[in-house]
């Protein structure tokens, strides 16, 4: 037997323990319900559902996805039911569920930060909000705020005033010092960070001498970015004391031993969903594979491993 149970909120009254460190990323599996029939959701650590809103959005123009050499465009613009929805008919749903679940939100503004949170503050069947200050594919908002320290720290501390609810924050790649926006939002009171969100990218579509997508850029997922996830994930684990789940590209159990390893207390699994729709169970169990074969009988030895 080894032990695969991690903490994602040590600081938070309570802790966010999960059985084990894989979760969805974000926008790659809706709102759990979808996935009940391909796998049984239920055995991951945690899922974090689609970007919630306080207003539902029906997302960009198509074309909205473009497949890249290892990766994945996306412009999907936060297309998502909004709160009230999410709140009168998923909640309910994963109420009954053992499996974390966490709402990711985004705003155009802090304000919208603030009254997101709040509104979800003591719902039934969320464990916690992933405040994403990294969407490359809104115009108001979303990456604008993860740029810098002040604005991420900013975003931060006013959801954390309107919730009782641990907060992970979602950095983006889009910046030129993470490590400064990551120390910003610990501070400002963050129980964890997520890293990466998408990098921001375009395609042409050569026969039209147009962009390919409707929103003309987009997000860059996948294999391709996986290098740069784990620089990030290195880079930021050396500068907090909070846990930092590591996503980006993570496709197989060794590229989520690789971010545990830069210092990853849990990983996020994305895009490989999309071709392989196992493909976080998977890696759940290519990690306790390679755990009994090397003799590690918890998964918290391996945390940092690669930093010493
Ligand atoms: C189609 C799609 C939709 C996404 N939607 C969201 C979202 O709503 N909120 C968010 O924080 N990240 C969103 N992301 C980003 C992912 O959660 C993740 O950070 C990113 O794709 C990198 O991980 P991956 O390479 O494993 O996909 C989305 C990604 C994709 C591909």
């Amino acid at each position: 037997m080894v032990s695969l149970s991690v903490q994602l909120a040590p600081k938070y009254p309570g802790g966010l323990l999960l059985i084990n460190p894989v979760m969805t990323a974000s926008g790659t599996s809706g709102y759990g319900t979808e996935d009940s029939h391909m796998f049984d959701i239920q055995k991951l650590g945690a899922m974090v559902c689609k970007g919630t809103t306080l207003e539902p959005r029906n997302g960009n123009p198509q074309p909205r996805l473009a497949e890249t050499t290892g990766g994945l465009l996306n412009a999907i613009g936060l297309e998502n039911v909004g709160v009230d929805t999410l709140i009168k008919e998923k909640a309910p749903i994963w109420a009954s569920w053992q499996l974390p679940v966490i709402v990711n939100i985004a705003g155009g503004t802090v304000d919208d930060y603030a009254r997101l949170a709040g509104q979800l503050d003591g719902v039934a069947g969320i464990s916690g909000l992933e405040v994403n200050i990294s969407c490359p594919n809104v115009k108001a908002g979303g990456a604008d705020f993860g740029a810098y320290p002040d604005s991420a720290a900013e975003v931060t501390a006013a959801v954390r005033k309107a919730t009782s609810s641990p907060i992970l924050v979602k950095l983006t790649p889009n910046t030129s010092d993470i490590a400064k926006v990551a120390v910003a939002v610990a501070e400002a009171g963050a129980d964890a960070i997520s890293l990466i969100n998408t990098l921001k990218g375009m395609a042409i579509d050569i026969t039209r001498r147009r962009p390919l997508l409707g929103n003309i850029t987009g997000g860059l997922s996948g294999p391709a970015i996986k290098p740069v996830a784990l620089y990030m994930i290195y880079e930021v684990a050396g500068a907090v004391d909070i846990p930092v789940i590591g996503c980006g590209g993570i496709t197989t159990a060794s590229d989520a031993l690789e971010c545990i390893m830069a210092g990853a207390s849990a990983i996020q699994v994305g895009t490989a969903g999309f071709s392989n729709p196992g493909a976080p169970l998977d890696v759940l169990e290519g990690i306790e594979q390679f755990m009994k074969k090397e003799g590690i009988k918890d998964i918290n030895k391996l945390i940092g491993v690669a930093r010493n």
